[in-house]
């Protein structure tokens, strides 16, 4: 920059700063689903309402479908500050602590209105503060639709999944829940999932109507398991390291914001479950309804293990069974 410019943009500066205005920031939020997604609709609300909130200064950019890469990625952005804000699922919290993903325990609630309570409740607290540890700033739960069964074949009982090949979210408690059925757990990001189904890489997935529908996994599906079996939450976290440098009055508008929405979508989820039910059963494709007598034992083994291997899961039970 040359001198004359400096000055003139030092100028602006100083005038802004003199008449009380603070500068106008851009930052970016990412998340793996797809535009049509309810998370992508809240993420696009949550930035027009802090721009507006705002009076303009305040953009949130949001970049749907993993376009800013996969949640690994994503978290080590958010540490370094080379992303500012994301909606994800837990999967590479889960990774490094086990914790986690105890809300993935098979039936720890039946609904999404279960789902909400527990997010409400004592355990999602403390998970959603520790997440300081990895340098980030928590900002709420948000969810998904409870997590269905979709296969290409069809299915009459647990032993049709047997030997098969079901998408999964890289949860190590996901993992061996599909394991103790004796099917064979391939995790794979979301968007990769309608490829990999179509072209027969994958035998079926975990997933919810929400995404059957508007993905249209359903058009290679012999069967949908309307089983209901996990909820699926999604944290809402900030880079820890660009928190900081947020001007206290922007900080108070994004939380709120934030907290809103993320609570809108919390509510929305169990209308949204049963009205892409009902689009699904307008289809060809078979719904079939499943509770945990579906699973046989290998539920009542998932809980033996992971009571032991994340304390916190012992509480969650705790907190469910006073639902
Ligand atoms: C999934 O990977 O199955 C998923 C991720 C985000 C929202 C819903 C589903």
């Amino acid at each position: 920059m040359n001198a004359k410019r400096f000055l003139t943009a030092a100028a602006v500066m100083v005038a802004g700063l003199l008449a009380g205005t603070a500068q106008a920031e851009q930052y970016r939020l990412g998340l793996i689903t797809p535009p049509q997604h309810q998370w992508s609709k809240s993420a696009v609300t949550v930035a027009e309402r802090v721009k507006a909130e705002t009076n303009g200064r305040v953009e949130i950019l949001t970049f749907p479908s993993g376009q800013l890469g996969n949640e690994a990625q994503m978290l080590q952005q958010l540490q370094t500050g080379a992303l500012d804000f994301a909606f994800m699922t837990l999967g590479e919290f889960a990774n490094r602590d086990p914790n986690y993903g105890v809300f993935l325990a098979p039936y720890i609630v039946d609904d999404a209105a279960g789902a909400r309570k527990i997010l409400k409740g004592g355990v999602a607290g403390k998970l959603l503060d520790g997440v300081n540890k990895f340098a980030l700033k928590g900002f709420g739960w948000g969810m998904a639709g409870m997590r269905q069964i979709v296969m290409r074949g069809p299915v009459a009982s647990v032993d049709d999944l047997s030997g098969k090949k079901v998408r999964t979210v890289p949860f190590a408690q996901e993992l061996d829940f599909w394991t103790r059925i004796g099917a064979a757990p391939t995790p794979m990001p979301l968007p990769a999932l309608y490829d990999a189904f179509a072209n027969g890489q994958v035998d079926g997935m975990q997933i919810d109507f929400e995404g059957t529908w508007n993905s249209k996994y359903y058009e290679h599906a012999g069967a949908i398991i309307a089983s209901n079996h996990m909820m699926f939450p999604m944290i809402a976290v900030g880079s820890g390291r660009k928190w900081q440098t947020i001007p206290a009055a922007d900080q108070a508008v994004i939380e709120r914001v934030m907290a809103e929405e993320l609570d809108s979508i919390v509510g929305a989820y169990g209308d949204i479950d049963a009205s892409y039910l009902e689009k699904l059963k307008t289809t060809d494709v078979p719904v079939v309804t499943a509770d945990r007598t579906f699973f046989g034992g290998a539920i009542d083994q998932w809980y033996l293990s992971w009571r032991e291997k994340t304390p916190l899961l012992k509480d969650l039970e705790a907190e469910a069974e006073g639902l």
